[in-house]
């Protein structure tokens, strides 16, 4: 058997998957089963911050391995300890407490958990639960996660949800004021969206949300796992759109440990009180080996000018496709290093099982690793250390597999 015909009788066909397997991966660069080697601007999913096997990983890894692996959360952590500073002081710059998870769903479980605990212990009462989350957003796959998320697609077959999640239009100001009632406790979103096809949120829209919480009280909370943690080419992603603004909660996953699974909620000093001990948990959230990664990995980040890196990429980028003339080609949206090239949808006829697909597949033949988003978006979400010439040549393969069209 090889690997194709092995998952398809072994692993839990879930998954979407392209037809390739990958072995080997250095850099921004990967190589399948066959020794085909491929630009990778996908990154795992904009998990990979650093490129595949950085140096810093290696040894973090080698080191913390064979010092100590796990010991849980009965006792205190130095290197969980160490990277929750990191984390208060350098990334968010802002008083509060960081719990960690393993998982992006995890952190915005723990997130509306937070939402309804603090009102309870203001209340006495269970009266204001609500979650207001936007039309096309996506928070995870769990329960929590995917009544949370606003897309049909990911709650058919899941009914009963659970309850208290209400939806608005994103990036529409005047939905937003008219859906907070008593009930409302918290409004969660994507700085910017990334499964829903790379939507930036408006500096009035985040205003909006900061007017609401002062008004009526609600938490203002952002979903970064996607955007967070240098991607927009800022330490958090909402302060690349708004920068004055202060969130009570921010949840990470994805890109904060460089592909080791980590995930993880920052509360602000005002509300991180509400889950006290025995209100919330988990088994690998935070250990010794996972907070020694995720630490090395954000240090490098800052350390070897990454945001910069992002910043400068991002520029460079939006003036190479300035110049572009594709029909196939509308525009490109997004911040930093998460951009979407929007596909115009008749340019490309009948092709299955929708352009972003399509468009995906003809890259990866010619070397090139992307990510669809929805239909119509193809996703750049390169290492945060990637290289002009890295660009350079991902430009060379997009322009001549476009051209082909
Ligand atoms: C914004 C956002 N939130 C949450 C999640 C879920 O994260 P995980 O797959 O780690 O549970 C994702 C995953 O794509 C995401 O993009």
């Amino acid at each position: 058997m090889n690997t194709f015909e092995r998952t398809e009788k072994y692993v839990l066909g879930n998954y979407g998957r392209f037809p390739v397997s990958f072995v080997k991966g250095d850099g921004a660069w990967i190589w399948d089963e066959s020794g085909k080697q491929y630009l990778d601007f996908a990154s795992g999913i904009a998990v990979c911050s650093l490129g595949h096997s950085p140096k810093c990983m290696q040894e973090v890894l080698r080191e913390q391995s064979a010092t100590l692996i796990h010991c849980s959360n009965l006792y205190h952590i130095p290197k969980q300890a160490e990277l929750a500073e990191f984390i208060v002081e350098t990334a968010v710059q802002l008083s509060g407490k960081v719990f960690f998870a393993n998982s992006g769903a995890e952190a915005n479980d723990g997130a509306v958990k937070l939402a309804r605990k603090y009102f309870y212990d203001q209340n006495g009462n269970s009266d204001r639960f609500e979650v207001i989350t936007c039309n096309n957003s996506f928070h995870g796959r769990t329960l929590g996660g995917i009544a949370a998320t606003g897309q049909d697609k990911v709650k058919t077959g899941f009914d009963p949800l659970l309850p208290g999640f209400l939806h608005v239009p994103f990036n529409d100001c005047e939905a937003l004021r008219a859906a907070v009632l008593d009930k409302t406790a918290a409004i969660l979103f994507e700085p910017v969206q990334g499964e829903g096809g790379i939507h930036v949120a408006t500096p009035e829209f985040i205003q909006t949300a900061v007017e609401i919480r002062e008004q009526h009280g609600v938490l203002l909370m952002f979903d970064e796992v996607q955007c967070g943690f240098g991607r927009t080419g800022d330490w958090c992603g909402f302060r690349s759109i708004a920068p004055n603004v202060e969130p009570d909660v921010i949840t990470w996953a994805k890109g904060m440990a460089g592909g080791f699974p980590m995930g993880a909620m920052w509360i602000s000093d005002k509300c991180a009180g509400s889950l006290g001990p025995g209100t919330h948990g988990s088994t690998f959230g935070g250990t010794p080996l996972g907070s020694a990664v995720a630490l090395a990995v954000l240090q490098e980040i800052g350390n070897t000018g990454c945001l910069d890196n992002v910043r400068n990429l991002e520029n460079y980028i939006r003036e190479r496709v300035e110049g572009w003339n594709f029909p196939h080609i509308q525009g490109l949206r997004g911040l930093g290093l998460m951009l979407g090239f929007i596909l115009n949808e008749d340019a490309f006829g009948e092709v299955s099982p929708s352009p972003s697909i399509y468009l995906v597949n003809q890259l990866m033949k010619a070397g090139l690793l992307t990510v669809p988003a929805g239909a119509s978006v193809v996703r750049w979400l390169p290492p945060l250390n990637t290289t002009k010439e890295e660009i350079d040549k991902a430009f060379e393969i997009m322009e001549d597999v476009i051209a082909e069209l």
